[in-house]
């Protein structure tokens, strides 16, 4: 046993680097709360009395456009009469992991439905999306293989690829010719990672070229459909059912913190993999099974998306408005076909004065900065809850304020890039 009183009052003690100096010394934040530009950990009231798409800050009314309720299913009443049902029949929570005592029946139903859905033999639901990503490629990955990362990948994919034993490569942001070089120059067995539509830019991958690179190399593929699941696809199954691979793509994962209307996360893959992931991912193994109100959520949100296809297009016909209206004023706003819109701002003073401003007057939307993505943007989401005045206020106020901070916008000219100066 060791002596305390001597480890104590051992001088190495005083003279050991204190591991809280980091701590002290982290100054970013506070730097941006002094210059009133800090924008993190807005505290928002109830959506009791708001509009669509509304939200309580204070004693203001905030029109939303930083929320991923693509679907606008997290205040629908159906949604939430599920989750109060599951409250009074299972309670708040399982108390145990679910390799324990912390499965229930609509635990294994819900695995159910998502397998089917994404058209696959097993599903096992995670604590959350980021969980799933951790779990699952730091399990399926190991030792002696190697890792595959797209250039743009979420912290929860890059985290996971971390805390796996395997060796990690990255390719080119949407470059199959670079994967397939990377593939080339190596033999060991390989899992290659990306998310369908990109979280911060709102661009999407080539789905259909990167499942058939994988089959000729002979390597497995791990696609992240946080933002492709309930948006895309004949059914809503996400980009890879869009781009007809989703019996290629080897393990689907998805989240409910977006389109499903909840927390949580999951994976769909064959039952062997999910037989091996039961019982050796730890973050699934050593957690808390989700909790009865997110499960039953998911599930009436799952429903919903099922039989309510018009709920797909809604944030996407926004989306496009708002891109094609940015762009023309001159906005430098990324190209894509999701409900993300992207509008680079390099200049992280000016990126925060623009969200600010907006805020300001009365619109919230998320500043990004890198290394959260590539290049720091103002990242616009698109619910089925917008509507086209939400999308002209957002664009006229964007105007307003860009000419009230001297931003040069230099509107598209045909085949020009539009790009913006602050
Ligand atoms: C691409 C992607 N993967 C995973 C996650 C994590 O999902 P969750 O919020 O359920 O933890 C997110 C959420 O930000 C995401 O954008």
């Amino acid at each position: 046993m060791e002596d305390l009183s001597t480890a104590q009052s051992s001088p190495a003690r005083s003279t050991r680097k204190d591991i809280f100096e980091k701590c002290w010394n982290f100054n970013r934040a506070r730097a941006l709360q002094e210059a009133g530009l800090y924008l993190y950990f807005e505290v928002f009231g109830t959506r009791e009395g708001c509009g669509a798409s509304e939200i309580m800050l204070g004693d203001r009314k905030i029109l939303m456009f930083g929320s991923n309720d693509y679907l606008d299913l997290t205040n629908d009443p159906r949604v939430k009469e599920a989750a109060i049902a599951a409250i009074h029949k299972y309670g708040t929570g399982c108390s145990g992991s679910r390799l324990l005592n912390g499965t229930l029946s609509i635990h294994v139903a819900l695995e159910e439905e998502l397998a089917e859905f994404v058209g696959k033999e097993a599903a096992l639901v995670l604590g959350t999306g980021f969980q799933a990503n951790y779990a699952v490629i730091a399990a399926l990955a190991q030792e002696g293989e190697v890792i595959l990362c797209e250039h743009n990948l979420h912290a929860s994919l890059v985290d996971g690829a971390l805390r796996s034993e395997a060796r990690s490569v990255r390719f080119r942001h949407n470059d199959m010719q670079h994967l397939e070089k990377r593939l080339q120059q190596c033999d060991e067995g390989a899992l290659i990672v990306t998310e369908s539509v990109f979280s911060m830019e709102g661009d999407m991958a080539d789905l259909k070229a990167l499942t058939e690179i994988a089959a000729r190399y002979g390597a497995r593929t791990y696609v992240d459909e946080a933002h492709g699941i309930g948006l895309f696809g004949p059914t809503g199954a996400g980009v890879a059912e869009e781009q007809g691979v989703l019996k290629d793509v080897d393990v689907i994962m998805g989240t409910f913190s977006k389109s499903l209307a909840a927390a949580g996360g999951f994976v769909a893959s064959t039952e062997p993999v999910i037989h091996y992931l039961k019982h050796l991912a730890q973050p699934f193994v050593f957690s808390a099974s989700v909790p009865p109100a997110s499960v039953e959520t998911a599930r009436a949100a799952l429903r919903i998306l099922k039989t309510e296809p018009d709920r797909r297009n809604a944030p996407m016909v926004i989306a496009a408005k708002i891109r094609a209206d940015l762009s023309a004023l001159g906005f430098n706003v990324i190209q894509a076909r999701s409900p993300v819109v992207a509008v680079v701002i390099q200049e992280d003073v000016a990126l925060f004065l623009m969200a600010k401003q907006l805020l300001e007057e009365g619109i919230y939307v998320n500043p990004v900065v890198k290394p959260a993505a590539a290049q720091n943007l103002l990242r616009i989401s698109c619910t089925a809850a917008h509507n086209d005045g939400h999308a002209s206020r957002l664009v006229e106020t964007m105007e307003r304020i860009a000419k009230r901070l001297n931003v040069e916008l230099e509107p598209v000219k045909a085949n020009g890039k539009a790009n913006v100066a602050l």
